[in-house]
Formats: structure tokens, sequence, C-alpha cells
């Protein structure tokens, strides 16, 4: 990353050939995150995106609507600037390749390269992709066929205007070889790097004659020609900088910091983008990184398919922060990764309602029960006094492994690792509920003498919190916003609220809280064609271990004994029986039978091993009113603590858990 204090990032302009889609949302929301994240460090970010109109793809577009081109952009366009809206996305200009000032640009720059002999008309034979307005070459074509888009290639033969490329060749391997972090991820800089050390770089067609594509950019040399259209898009990110702002400012934010692409158009990028800046006497950006694609339900996304994911309806079926989690949670960013909506349903159960959604939820449940929904006191030195490490073990930890994480959270997000990032922060949410479980704060508030103790847990899940909301605000930006409302404050996340180490404590006690509806409804997963999620790159749908959990004592369920013995009611009253309310439910890894529940008993929380998991789903349990035995000594089923038994109808296979009719207070005896 360079010292200067400027960070200019980009998305590649995306044709108005159709309305947008998934692949386009992924760039977008991965360049929102990164302009995001850094502004919060301090830095003055310029994002751009923006739409590439001119060309082939969008003349037939609109020849096929029978409209005129420029109307069919004019229509088209709003599509998308609606759709970043919608998504939340932070972009600082918006550009569009028909505004005057940039056809004047590309124009200007055309010129400048004519002038210095950089640009010259020759004539050219070759196989023409019409669909990816491109030639290739004799070797290239197999069959007839364009190798990229497999359509037929025709033989033309035409004078056209070309750009010196191939004369850059030996500069740009150097400039690769010097710049480990200019093409990325690692693989693509060697997929770059081995194409130009073993093919010639030729030169590049730069036009087109308008007897055969009208709707460009007219070369100001030559008006019976237009400018070829990759020549003209990538211009955008250098005209942006001079118009798009108040003042004309390519000096503050060129070179740019980060062209984020989609692997189809690395070459586009990095071969004719740079050579066009060496001609041009410009610095090359800091770093082209190219991300995978998406498939959908493992196939590749295609009108004719119909299987064209339309983010707008993910953002409204599922909520924009789940939809942007997920994007950037599933696949190691730079790796292909296949869209499912069960994978996405799975996803905001597992990792969101269950998680941060479910952390805040208890934790301001237990505020507002136990200090008047307010953030409690606790001694300035309950965490540094002498035995805070001998008292308060976890929470010291949490503290420190939250004073940690903002370096590591820097290095993944240099690195372009969200998903590690995103891991990262679940596992500090973990780390919050595991001090909470182990410290029992609903038996504390039964203490007198304990309430030092419990203000200080509820203090330190509330300050992590807190904490982990600035984290999350590039990704989840609405819900880092709702969980500092929730918890009473009014953070400006547009503020370099990470430029400076983060500091525990920054939450003030007194402050009131204001408890709201969860973060993170549950969404029952789609049924239809529903696919274990593991078909995505994260296998999170283990295969049963059957041998871990056939003994009987395994499964907590109750089943009928094969002959009841009688027992006198004094017996039967030792089994103390209570409702209680499903909070949250998920699979035990490795076993097809167990779910661990955690249940509210009113006063207090626990954790519930049952062998339901082959009836029931996890999600559908959360919320119901069910039934415990509720003094049976704890076990481990699998490793896992065990705190009472569910009561389910069912022999050697459950067929249905015992709930009740009417809504009862959790925690009511059951006689
Ligand atoms: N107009 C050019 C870019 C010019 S940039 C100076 C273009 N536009 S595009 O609309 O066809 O594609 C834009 C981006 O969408 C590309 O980065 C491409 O990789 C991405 N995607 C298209 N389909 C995709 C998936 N299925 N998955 C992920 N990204 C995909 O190319």
């Amino acid at each position: 990353m360079s010292a200067k204090n400027t960070f200019y990032i980009t998305t590649p302009i995306y044709y108005v050939n159709d309305v947008p889609h998934i692949g386009h949302a992924y760039t977008t929301i991965a360049a929102d995150v990164l302009a995001r994240y850094r502004r919060l460090k301090g830095r003055d970010v310029f994002f751009l995106t923006g739409l590439d109109e001119h060309g082939q793809k969008v003349q037939q577009a609109a020849a096929k609507a029978g409209i005129a081109p420029q109307t069919h952009c004019d229509k088209l366009a709003p599509q998308f600037q609606e759709l970043w809206t919608r998504l939340n996305i932070s972009n600082d200009a918006f550009i569009r390749t028909t505004d005057g000032p940039h056809k004047s640009i590309v124009q200007r720059y055309l010129q400048e390269l004519f002038d210095k002999d950089l640009i010259y008309k020759g004539s050219y034979t070759g196989w023409y992709c019409t669909f990816d307005e491109r030639f290739w070459t004799e070797k290239d074509v197999e069959n007839g066929l364009c190798p990229d888009c497999k359509r037929p290639v025709e033989q033309i033969s035409e004078h056209n205007y070309f750009f010196r490329m191939g004369q850059y060749q030996d500069r740009l391997i150097d400039h690769i070889k010097a710049h480990d972090r200019f093409v990325r991820p690692e693989p693509r800089r060697n997929e770059v790097l081995g194409f130009l050390q073993t093919q010639k770089l030729g030169d590049l067609s730069i036009s087109r004659p308008k007897s055969r594509l009208s709707w460009g950019i007219e070369l100001p040399f030559d008006t019976h020609y237009v400018t070829y259209v990759w020549f003209d898009a990538l211009v955008n990110y250098l005209s942006a900088l001079e118009y798009k702002l108040p003042s004309p400012s390519v000096a503050r934010y060129w070179p740019a910091d980060l062209h984020l692409v989609g692997k189809d158009i690395l070459t586009t990028h990095a071969v004719y983008w740079s050579t066009m800046l060496m001609a041009l006497n410009l610095p090359l950006p800091q770093t082209i990184f190219a991300h995978g694609w998406w498939t959908v339900d493992g196939e590749k996304m295609s009108k004719s398919r119909g299987n064209v994911v339309d983010p707008n309806r993910m953002a409204a079926a599922y909520g924009v922060d789940p939809f942007r989690y997920f994007l950037l949670r599933e696949v190691p960013f730079g790796q292909d990764g296949d869209f499912s909506e069960q994978g996405l349903a799975r996803r905001i159960n597992s990792d969101l309602a269950n998680g941060i959604g479910n952390l805040l939820s208890r934790t301001l449940t237990m505020i507002e029960r136990n200090c008047a929904g307010a953030i409690p006191d606790v001694p300035r030195d309950y965490l540094d006094g002498e035995d805070a490490q001998k008292k308060y073990p976890l929470l010291v930890q949490a503290r420190e492994s939250l004073r940690t994480l903002g370096d590591r959270l820097d290095a993944l997000f240099d690195g372009f690792e969200f998903n590690t990032a995103l891991l990262l922060v679940a596992s500090r949410v973990s780390d919050a509920d595991t001090f909470i479980d182990k410290h029992e704060p609903w038996k504390l508030a039964k203490d007198p003498l304990k309430q030092a103790e419990l203000h200080a847990v509820l203090y330190s899940a509330a300050e992590c919190l807190r904490i982990l909301s600035l984290y999350l605000y590039p990704v989840m930006p609405g819900t880092a916003q709702k969980i500092a409302e929730q918890l009473g404050l009014s953070i400006d996340f547009s503020a370099p609220l990470l430029r400076n180490t983060v500091e525990w404590g920054g939450l003030q006690a007194g402050t009131k809280i204001r408890k709201g509806p969860p973060l993170f409804p549950r969404v029952e997963p789609k049924p239809e064609g529903a696919k274990p999620v593991s078909d995505s790159a994260t296998p999170s749908q283990p295969t049963p271990a059957p041998s871990a959990e056939t003994s009987a004592a395994a499964v907590p369920t109750p089943a009928p004994p094969a002959a009841p013995a009688q027992i006198t009611i004094d017996e039967f009253m030792k089994v103390q029986l209570k409702t209680a309310k499903v909070l949250a439910a998920e699979r035990v890894p490795k076993s097809e039978k167990l779910l661990k529940l955690r249940v509210s008993l009113g006063a207090e929380e626990r954790q519930i091993v049952a062998g339901i998991g082959k009836k029931y789903e996890p999600e559908s349990l959360v919320g119901k009113n069910i039934v415990i035995v509720a003094n049976l000594k704890p076990a481990k089923l699998m490793g896992i603590e065990s705190q009472g038994m569910v009561l389910a109808a069912g022999d050697s296979e459950v067929r249905g858990l015992i709930t009740i009719l009417e809504e009862v207070d959790p925690g009511t005896k059951v006689k």
C-alpha cells in the first residue's frame, strides 16, 4: 500500500446491455467494504463506479429494444444507481461514458498518442468475434469458434488504427516482476506473467469503422472511425478525476490504489490499460485485483438458463447486510464460488442470528433486567486490578483479543481476505458468548454479593459489542448502526474511528440502552431443490459420523421404557419439568442427530444437546416453547455439555417435540 493518505478505488464500469446481476453487485460490494474500511482508517477515499455505455453490446441491446442507444442507456442507468443506493454503496462518483467531458478526455488522449506516433493506421485481417468485440489470431480460434464465448467468429479485413502496445512488453514484464502487489491474487499474477513471457505482444486495434459500429466516441483524427470500447472504457479511471470532483484531482488521487475487476477482464486491465498508461507517461495503478466468478446452484449464470440472480430480490428477501455478508464470507475473494439461497439462509441463521444477533439480544435483555436498562457501572480497574486475571480471566482474555483484533484485520483487509476477517470477528463474538456462559450472570443476579461481577460481565459484553460494531461496519453498515443505537450510542461511522487503536472502555456507565427487534430474524431455508451448502466453498454440512452417536446415552430424547414400571408420585415429583423457549439452535458438527439448543428458562439460559436433528432443521425450532427436564445432571454429548433434556414423542425415532399451546413464561413448572 502506498504511503500517501489518499485511497482511490474503482470497480469496472458495467455494460448497460442488461439489468445488473449478482456479479456486478459482488465487485461493487467488495469495493464498498474496502472504501468504508479505509475511511474508518482515516484515508481520503475516492470510490468510483459507473457504466460503460458504448460499443457493440450496447448498440445491439438498444437495437433489440427498438430504441436509440442513448435512450437505452438513459433507461438502464437508474437501475444500476438505484441498486447501489439499495445495497448501501458509498461510491463518491458515478461515471457514464456518454458523459460529455469523458468523451472529450478520451479524444484528447487519442490525439496525444496519435501526435506522438503511438497510434498509426494499418490494415488487419483476422478472426473477429462480434460478441466480445475483438479479433483473435488463427491459433486462438478452434473450429471457427471464439475461444472466449464459443460463438462463431468471422474473418474480417479492414483498415484500423493501432496502438503500439507491443513495444511495452518488456517494460510491463519488468514492472510486474518488480511490484508483487501489482496483479493479485498471486495465481493471476503468474498467469499474466506467463502469457507475457511466452507470447509476443502485438499492437492493439483501437478503432472500429463506423460502417460496422457507430455507437462510440469518434476518433479526433479520422471521423470515419469510432474508438474501440475498451480504450474508451479504461480511460474512465482517469477522466472521472478530471470532472467528477469539485476540482480536478488527478494529482491528488492518481495512481489508483486499487482496480477491482473480475477474472475475465484482467488482461484488458493488466495489459491494455498498463501499456496505455506507459504511453501516456502516467504511473500505473498500485494494484489490480481479479476476483472469481459466481455460479448458481452449481451452474454458470446465464439468461438462457434463467438462473440470473437479481441482487434486488436477494436484498429484499434476506436483507441488505446479510446479502453483503454472505458474498464476502462464503468464498475466499479471488476464488470462484457457488450461490444458493439455501446457503444464504444457512449463513444468516448460523453466523448472524446465532452469532452477533443473539449476543446483542441476550446482553441487552440481561442489562434491561438486572441493571435497570442502563450500562452498568464497573470499578474502572476491575479488569486491570491485581487479581483481575484471577477473578475474571475470560474477561481479560476477551479484552486482550479485541485489542489485537484491529492489527489482524488490517492485515486481512490488505490481503483481500474478507472471509477470514469475518471469521475472526465471529470468533470474537463467540468469545463473548463463552465468557457470559461461564460467568452465568443469571446466577450472579440472584446473589447480592456478586453484583460487581455481574456488572463486570454485562459491561464487558456490551463493550465487546460496541467494539465489534466498528469492525463490522464496512461489511454491514446498517447492522453496525443498529448495534450502536441499541447500545444507546450515537456513533458517527463516517468519522475515522479506526485511525487510532480502539481503546477498551468507551462505553459510559449509565447510558440508557434501547433494545430493539432482533438484528437478524431467522429465515426458513427454501426447501425446494434444497442442497447442502457444502456444494459451495465452505463445507458446512458435515457428513455424519455415526459411530460417535449410536449409543443410547448420546440421545437425550426420552424413549418410553419397553416395559414401563410403575413409579410413585414422590418419584415423579423428583423430576422437575419446565417450559423453555428456544433462543438458538444449530447442528452439532459431525452429527446427523444432535442439535445444540440455547433455551431460556426466564431467569436463566441453558444449553441442551438433543437428538432431534433428523426430524428438525435447527432454524425451525427457534422461538418454540418446549418442555425440558430441568434437574437432570449435566452430561457431555460429543464433547458438548447438555444442561437438561428436551421432551419429545416417538420411539427409536423422534416423531414430535412436546410444545405448549398457550404462550406461558419460559421457566414455568410443568406437572
Ligand atoms: N464494461 C466492461 C468493464 C470495463 S472496465 C473499464 C465489462 N462489463 S460487464 O458488465 O460485462 O462486467 C463487469 C464485471 O462483472 C466484470 O468484472 C465481471 O467479472 C463481473 N461479472 C460478470 N459475471 C460475473 C459472475 N457470474 N460472477 C462474478 N462476477 C462476474 O466487462
